[in-house]
């Protein structure tokens, strides 16, 4: 007998983009739409089971097995490495990961580099490939305060719509990736909902293929 699939979402406005996706791919759950502090919602037909997590919490739930898939942004999947499958690109949720720092700032390669991130492995990983000394402060929000501060010189941040920047006066130096939302699966339950997830996964596929 086939078991309930239990799904992550990314609470917030990016989740609510997702799960639409999700309807329109056949497996919808309407009561997630009504008005409340609800976080589960389960749709017993179709044998599945949506809850509402912090963003950076779906992984967590992945891996663990708490959720048999999940959708996060590649950025989690960078900074946390979970150990689970990335099987999609939703190509939805797309922004990019960006070096920035005052409008005006030049940057001496000589000096260490002292860096403000949500993201310190990101980051970390960044400059070690360029041989670059740096200082990483890790900061858990409101990273563009740092460098108007001077608490850093620059920050390594998501950068969607790029609005937070200009309105701090700070630009853009360098990409570091291009992040969008992507679809994860528990690696064991991939072994024994398989037939469940990867229907999920193809009908989701056809859904990003069709949009582009
Ligand atoms: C993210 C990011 C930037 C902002 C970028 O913050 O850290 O602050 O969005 O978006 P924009 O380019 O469209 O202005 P988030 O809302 O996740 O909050 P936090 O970093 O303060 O937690």
């Amino acid at each position: 007998m086939k078991k309930m699939l239990n799904i992550a979402l990314p609470k917030g406005r990016l989740g609510e983009k997702v799960y639409a996706m999700f309807e329109t791919a056949g497996f919808p759950c309407p009561e997630i739409l009504e008005e409340s502090r609800k976080l589960i919602f389960e749709n017993h037909a179709l044998l599945l089971r949506y809850f509402w997590v912090k963003p950076s919490d779906v992984a967590i739930y992945v891996e663990r097995g708490a959720a048999d898939i999940g959708v996060c942004g590649k950025d989690i999947l960078l900074e946390y490495e979970p150990d689970v499958y990335e099987l999609l690109d939703l190509k939805m949720g797309k922004c990019i990961m960006a070096v920035a720092a005052k409008t005006g700032f030049i940057d001496n390669p000589q000096r260490t580099l002292k860096i403000a991130t949500k993201f310190s492995h990101i980051a970390q990983q960044y400059y070690n490939a360029k041989g670059r000394d740096i200082d990483i402060i890790h900061l858990n929000g409101s990273i563009e305060i740092a460098p108007i501060l001077g608490l850093s010189d620059v920050i390594v941040d998501i950068v969607e719509t790029g609005k937070t920047l200009q309105e701090n006066d700070l630009a853009v130096m360098e990409t570091v990736v291009p992040i969008s939302a992507r679809l994860i699966a528990n690696k064991s339950a991939f072994k024994f909902k398989g037939e469940q997830i990867e229907s999920i996964a193809a009908k989701l596929a056809a859904i990003t293929e069709a949009e582009k």
